[in-house]
């Protein structure tokens, strides 16, 4: 008995040496024991629990590596949304937001919290009792995957927090980097072992995440950067971004050490010429920074716009920018239509990749930027965007240049192009009738964000098409392995694959099967917005302009374009088909809204503290009776629900006429 507890004192010092170490090595930068010393003392720890298999604990060190995720990395749904930030470029917009602010804070001057903006992957981890138990990544915002077993090989990453004092349930969020250094050595071996090399680090992080198996991310050197931490009753314990970076570092949990406190525009910028002059001496990519209020109380009364917050924004760096020579100029086809010329370059190293095509957009661009063929020209590539010509280096300007027209016809099926009325686009309106649009349309449709179906790249649906297999979406739900077998360099294995993510996909839900359908105007974000606000698809065809405007972020030209979609029996008539061919969804449970005069489709702003309830309780009271939150007092608002402390938003809604009402009020109307 007494050696057993002497024992498992010795595996959980070990366990905290060993923690401790990683700590020194991966967070503070500052080993203080050898390499081999440390793997000695790891190889002691795996000694003892080899010998007492029962003293293995989820957080020791151990643990790590060699989990295999099962086949797929499951569906994680996201309690609170991960959301985008706004982007600024230029000073003007920075001067405007610093403005905006402000104004709807009504203050003078602001504290910001800066910090860089990590050019790697956002993930968000979930400690339960002090354990980490679950690591996804962002996804959609609304369900990302589960990549938790690959996130236990990243050192830094603690196994265990410390969290005597805090609930026990906590969301951490940040981004997973790799440094440029261990990128430039893993593309080597990589090339030396003959396999695929990374186009940048964000790739090669993204790649190694998702490994089905833990053992290939382990010996990819990751490293994790968080920016925030969550939990129930956070409004108590903190009260601004720093103070959660402060509680981050006290919990061992990497953050980055260039985090600072600013004020005004004038802080912001200095800050912005600051990092931009560190930017090549740090280990790893960054490509803005990022500015946020720092105040919790006032993120909490700015709020959030569409998908990003009001009260942060990313100051992005400029593009990197290179030269080029176009060889020649042609036009594609896109999915819906648009006609967009595409210069061929000269193979130009620019942003980590070889770009041999960048876009023009569209023919007044084309004629703006007036370029021509054999122009020598800057291009221009950020990020994952299709790279595109800045301006021509009018200085070089070769004689040989030629003229580029625009075509009149399409080039894919040679029906006559048409350019809408107010549009700069010249399109071809022949549909899925034309061949490059069909195609297009199958990519998409079989995309990771539409229907997921894996293994269905366009290589294979170039064949499908071609040798009559299909003929448009629907036709994919009738595939079966012989025919597929058929195919040139495709073997039994691949087609049974294909076969079994064909069958998988059928299983999906509304928002992604309406953004599969690919509606003109209709994202991501829109097609969930739609399924969730009406629940079916014979819901949706009923609508009118007008109520379709009433969902978020739909406008008057989307609305058009969604309402024509559903009104043409030919659209119709895919989507029977898809159903037809056993393609079912979870309708998207449509939320049970109560009515009463006074709430229902009213607009509401919310100010100050309220003495019993909290914001988001407020929030959700008003939603649950059909009313609407929006951040700022305007001539739309109805009802200004203020409590104490209540600023510039009260003395706008007097000024306004605007009806305030206290929290009171707000639960007599609501009471049963
Ligand atoms: S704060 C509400 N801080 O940028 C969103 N995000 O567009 C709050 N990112 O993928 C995010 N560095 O993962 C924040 N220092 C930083 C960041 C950062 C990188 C990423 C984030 C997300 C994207 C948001």
């Amino acid at each position: 008995m007494k050696k057993n507890s002497a024992l498992k004192e010795t595996v959980l010092a070990l366990k905290k040496e060993i923690q401790e170490h990683n700590f020194n090595y991966y967070v503070k930068d500052d080993p203080i024991i050898s390499d081999s010393a440390y793997d000695n003392l790891m190889i002691k720890l795996e000694r003892l629990e080899k010998q007492y298999p029962e003293l293995i604990t989820e957080d020791s060190p151990t643990q790590r590596v060699g989990m295999l995720s099962n086949t797929a990395f499951n569906q994680v749904n996201h309690i609170k949304p991960m959301l985008s930030l706004s982007n600024v470029f230029h000073e003007d917009e920075l001067a405007a937001f610093d403005k905006r602010i402000k104004t709807d804070l009504g203050m003078e001057s602001v504290n910001y919290a800066v910090e860089p903006k990590f050019d790697g992957l956002a993930i968000a981890l979930i400690y339960e009792d002090g354990f980490f138990s679950l690591g996804a990544t962002r996804g959609d915002g609304f369900t990302g995957e589960d990549v938790t077993h690959n996130l236990k090989t990243i050192k830094s990453i603690p196994l265990k927090i410390d969290t005597k004092s805090l609930p026990s349930r906590i969301e951490i969020r940040g981004e997973v980097v790799m440094f440029k250094e261990n990128f430039l050595a893993l593309n080597k071996k990589q090339e030396e072992l003959g396999q695929k090399v990374f186009a940048n680090p964000r790739n090669a992080a993204a790649g190694s995440l998702r490994q089905l198996d833990s053992s290939i991310t382990a010996t990819r050197p990751l490293r994790f950067y968080a920016y925030s931490i969550d939990f129930e009753g956070i409004e108590n314990t903190l009260s601004s971004h720093s103070d959660s970076i402060k509680l981050l570092n006290e919990l061992k949990i990497p953050t980055s050490n260039l985090v600072k406190n600013v004020t005004d525009v004038v802080g912001l910028l200095d800050y912005y010429h600051e990092i931009i002059d560190k930017r090549q001496g740090l280990p790893f990519d960054i490509d803005g920074v990022v500015y946020k209020v720092d105040s919790l109380n006032y993120q909490d009364e700015l709020g959030f716009v569409s998908r990003a917050p009001r009260w942060a924004v990313a100051h992005k760096f400029p593009a990197e920018e290179a030269e080029s020579q176009i060889l020649d100029i042609d036009v594609q086809v896109g999915r819906t239509g648009a006609i967009t010329p595409v210069a061929r370059l000269k193979p130009t190293f620019v942003s980590g990749v070889t770009v041999t095509n960048a876009s023009l957009h569209n023919e007044a661009e084309l004629l703006r930027k007036d370029v021509h063929i054999n122009d020598f020209v800057l291009i221009r590539r950020a990020g994952d965007v299709v790279p595109e010509v800045v301006s021509v280096i009018k200085s070089k300007r070769p004689k040989n240049i030629k003229v580029f027209l625009m075509p009149t016809e399409c080039p894919e099926c040679g029906s006559k192009l048409k350019k809408e009325e107010g549009e700069a686009i010249l399109r071809c309106c022949k549909g899925i009738q034309c061949p490059a649009q069909r195609k297009q349309s199958v990519m998409h449709f079989a995309s990771r964000k539409a229907m997921d179906i894996d293994g269905l790249g366009e290589k294979i649906i170039d064949q499908l098409l071609e040798n009559k297999m299909i003929s448009d979406f629907t036709d994919l739900y009738t595939l079966d392995l012989a025919s597929l077998e058929s195919l040139e360099r495709f073997g039994e294995k691949s087609s049974k694959n294909l076969i079994e993510s064909i069958r998988k996909s059928k299983e999906t839900t509304l928002g992604r099967l309406i953004y599969a359908l690919g509606i003109r105007g209709v994202g991501e974000a829109t097609a969930k917005d739609l399924a969730k606000e009406f629940g079916t698809i014979s819901n949706i065809k009923a609508q009118t302009l007008h109520s379709l405007e009433g969902v978020d972020d739909i406008g008057p030209t989307v609305s058009c374009f969604i309402h024509n979609y559903f009104n043409d029996l030919k659209n119709l008539d895919l989507i029977d088909k898809l159903i037809n061919n056993g393609v079912t969804f979870k309708e998207e449970v449509r939320k049970e809204v109560k009515f009463v005069s006074e709430v229902s489709e009213k607009v509401f702003v919310l100010t100050g503290t309220l003495p019993t309830l909290k914001r988001d309780e407020a929030k959700q009271i008003i939603d649950q009776y059909g009313g609407k939150v929006t951040s700022t007092v305007s001539k739309k608002t109805d009802y200004l629900l203020a409590g104490n402390d209540a600023g510039s938003k009260l003395e706008k809604a007097q000024a306004l006429g605007i009806v305030v009402l206290s929290e009171n009020d707000l639960i007599k109307w609501t009471e049963e």
